[in-house]
């Protein structure tokens, strides 16, 4: 076939595309416009109004609800939309929403866990899961994911949060929302997704809930906004704006953000939700006089539907009369609002099937318990005592208060997973041991922050009679999520005095930790012989962990946040500028400091006297039972053009005894720009799984393209100059290539 006829062949295949693309937008437009023209302004505003409690019936047929949140019961479910269907004027469909984050269910990790498999196909297999078993309970808008760049742990939904890094959410991100919206919307096992808080939300000064944030433009357009604009290429069909005042402007009034940037530039098509209450609380931010003020202005910036504060619907109509606020916004509002309603193919088929058969289907199970699995992070392993020997113990201590909560494990946003279909770690270690070996359990303490020291007093003499001691420790599920902030990010209760009793013993003691957040455990893993932390690894946590623990599986979970020594380090973040002091780290410590020091003497450099500069565990950190090799990276030319494609490869092998996988890092840093840039930041990354002594050769491709950033004049450009290249196992070591780029 000769070019000439290619192109002409790929011209009018494209043409074909669009043709059908437009026909189906025309079809959709027509159909909007059409009911729109047929709508009172009460019922425009009904669309706009989603409700969490009332008389569902009567509002539905009056057709005063845009959306139902929260409405459980299937029978009431379908009878509420039968009167919306059947029974008000125009027979619009009510959308029905709840927050699936992490699974229906079947609960998968947390997705600050998800992240640590960096594995967005399984991710996206997840999120598919937890579509197919809400959407036959009828729920059809989920609010995820939030991808809020979280940088500081003690901000309980940390846990709800990809973790820190903009490019990891990106791409995780837009992997759940192709899986809760599947190949089509109108599939009925499709739920539109809903991507937030826009924007900033997890910047919460000092990680307390709600806060005020201070992101300059700079930072939100290089940081926070990443994921947004990743999720609104891969389909996303609403947006949540977040509750925060970013600058002095609640997030919901913010006309930049949900007009500028999501309309304008990105050219979203799909609507834009309230948080829960966040324009009648713009009252209480002191930025509106009273709640008609403040349906005004979220109006004006671009709020399409209410989350149950009812201010659009009790103020909207007077708003209009007094010429405050205009039709021609309402109706854009409700256009958006029945674009995805049509999409959905609500007004086709508006009612559900319910299958009780999907919950907790065989296959769900499995993807819930690799995902656990994967999610597990190995932070240490002297004398390579993990993975245990089944045939060889005699017997094993199972201690510590996570080891058999199966509530507790199931995390944050778990409404509708059941802790009695949870499989807890003790039970998947009896399980998996059978009569083998004796398995001793002594949870020692009742509860993660029980301070009572009776039980670990009583334990230890039995738990000594062990060959090893497991103990699970961590957070119980209510100490991290919305509203969950916490201060001190210690070990809760007597667990730290746990640990130590149980080093005592002298037995090897291997620690597990299940919480919502990275939490502060340097002295417990000193005094540990290996450790593995698991973010709250829902139903299936127990079988994954004793896979791990036996060998069956290996861990491949890196960190997708960064760990700190010390809460007082925090924020603290990989990608971080590199200032005109960097640390040495031959700096000299608190302890090693002479008395009487010299102000000088000590290196006038950037880090804590006290935690000197490094953290517990950099972004992208976790072991293996084998050990890989690095080659030195290669590049395919020394410089390129601003519309080359990079390619870089490195070789990497298995050096250990286990079949594994390992998650290769390629990290770059452009070395000088017209603002100043990270040390390093992620550009991609591969799971690998090589058997021993097996070696491949991994390629990375990166268009210069994506080395992008949004400059100190406003244009979202690469520059020309200087970058470094990394292939690595984390984003901490490795030895930088150099390569150039120009016009
Ligand atoms: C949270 C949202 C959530 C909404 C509905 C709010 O409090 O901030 O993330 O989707 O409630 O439950």
């Amino acid at each position: 076939m000769s070019n000439q006829f290619k192109a002409i062949l790929l011209l009018n295949v494209l043409f074909f595309i669009c043709g059908c693309h437009t026909k189906t937008r025309n079809k959709e437009d027509a159909f909007i416009n059409n009911l729109l023209s047929r709508m009172t302004i009460d019922e425009k505003i009904g669309q706009m109004n989603q409700v969490s409690w009332g008389d569902w019936n009567d509002l539905a047929r009056k057709g005063q609800i845009g959306s139902a949140l929260n409405l459980t019961d299937p029978v009431a479910l379908k009878e509420m939309q039968r009167c919306a269907v059947e029974e008000s004027r125009l027979g619009i469909p009510v959308l029905v929403s709840r927050d699936v984050v992490h699974g229906y269910k079947t609960m998968q990790p947390i997705p600050l866990g998800q992240a640590a498999t960096f594995n967005p196909e399984l991710i996206e297999k997840g999120a598919r899961m937890a579509a197919i078993e809400a959407t036959s309970a009828g729920i059809r808008w989920t609010f995820a994911p939030m991808v809020d760049i979280s940088r500081d742990a003690r901000w309980g939904r940390i846990a709800e949060s990809f973790g820190e890094d903009p490019y990891l959410s990106a791409i995780l991100g837009s992997a759940m929302v192709k899986g809760f919206q599947g190949d089509s919307l109108n599939d009925p096992t499709s739920m539109a997704a809903c991507v937030k808080h826009f924007a900033g939300y997890g910047a919460a000064e000092g990680g307390r809930d709600y806060n005020s944030t201070l992101i300059p433009q700079n930072e939100l357009m290089n940081v926070y906004l990443v994921p947004f604009d990743a999720a609104r290429k891969a389909g996303v069909a609403t947006v949540m704006c977040a509750f925060s005042d970013n600058d002095g402007i609640p997030c919901t009034a913010n006309k930049f953000l949900l007009q500028d940037i999501l309309r304008d530039e990105w050219k979203f098509d799909g609507f834009v939700v309230s948080d829960w209450a966040s324009i009648a609380e713009m009252v209480i931010h002191g930025f509106a006089s009273d709640s008609k003020e403040a349906a005004m202005k979220a109006l004006h910036a671009g709020v399409n539907m209410e989350m149950v504060s009812g201010t659009y619907l009790s103020n909207l109509k007077a708003l209009l009369e007094e010429g405050k606020v205009s039709i021609s916004q309402i109706d854009d509002a409700v256009r958006n609002i029945l674009r995805v309603k049509y999409r959905l193919g609500l007004f086709e088929n508006p009612y559900f099937v319910t299958n009780k058969d999907v919950f907790y289907a065989q296959n769900h199970l499995d993807i819930a318990r690799k995902l656990a699995e994967q999610s597990a992070i190995l932070l240490k392993n002297t004398g390579q005592i993990l993975p245990l020997d089944s045939n060889t113990i005699q017997s094993i201590a199972v201690v510590g208060p996570m080891a058999d909560a199966p509530y507790e494990q199931m995390g944050t946003w778990s409404f509708d997973g059941e802790k009695e279909q949870t499989i807890t770690p003790l039970t998947a270690i009896r399980d998996y041991i059978g009569n083998k070996a004796n398995v001793i359990y002594e949870p020692c303490l009742a509860y993660s922050r029980d301070k009572d020291p009776k039980g670990i007093i009583q334990a230890v003499s039995k738990v000594k009679q062990a060959d090893v001691i497991v103990a699970f420790v961590g957070e119980e599920a209510i100490l991290s999520g919305e509203a969950h902030s916490m201060a001190d990010l210690n070990l809760k209760g007597a667990q730290t005095d746990l640990i130590e009793e149980l080093k005592l013993t002298g037995k090897p003691v291997v620690m597990i930790v299940m919480a919502g957040r990275p939490l502060v455990i340097e002295k417990e893993l000193n005094d540990v012989n290996a450790a593995i932390y698991m973010f709250h690894p829902g139903t299936m946590g127990g079988p994954a962990i004793a896979d791990l623990l036996f060998g069956k599986a290996v861990p491949s979970g890196k960190t997708p946040v960064t760990f700190p020594k010390m809460v007082g380090q925090i924020p603290i973040y990989y990608n971080h500028k590199m200032t005109g002091r960097p640390a040495t780290r031959k700096e000299i410590l608190l302890d090693s400091i002479p008395i009487e020091a010299g102000q000088t003497s000590l290196g006038c450099t950037s880090f804590y006297l006290d935690a000197g500069f490094d953290p517990l565990f950099p972004f992208g950190f976790g072991l293996s039972y084998t050990t890989f090799e690095y080659g030195t990276p290669e590049l395919n030319m020394p410089v390129f053009g601003k519309q080359d494609i990079l390619k870089a490869s490195c070789t990497l092998r298995n050096t250990g005894d286990y079949e594994a996988t390992e998650t290769v890092q390629l990290y770059i840093r452009d070395l000088v720009g017209s603002l100043s840039r990270p040390v390093k930041e992620l550009k991609g990354f591969q799971r690998i799984f090589l058997k021993p002594g097996q070696e491949k050769t991994v390629v990375f491709e990166l268009p210069i393209d994506n080395l992008a950033f949004w400059n100190a004049e406003g244009k979202n450009v690469v520059e020309n100059g200087d970058f470094q290249l990394w292939i690595s196992t984390d984003s901490s070591i490795g030895n930088p290539i150099h390569f150039k780029v120009e016009d």
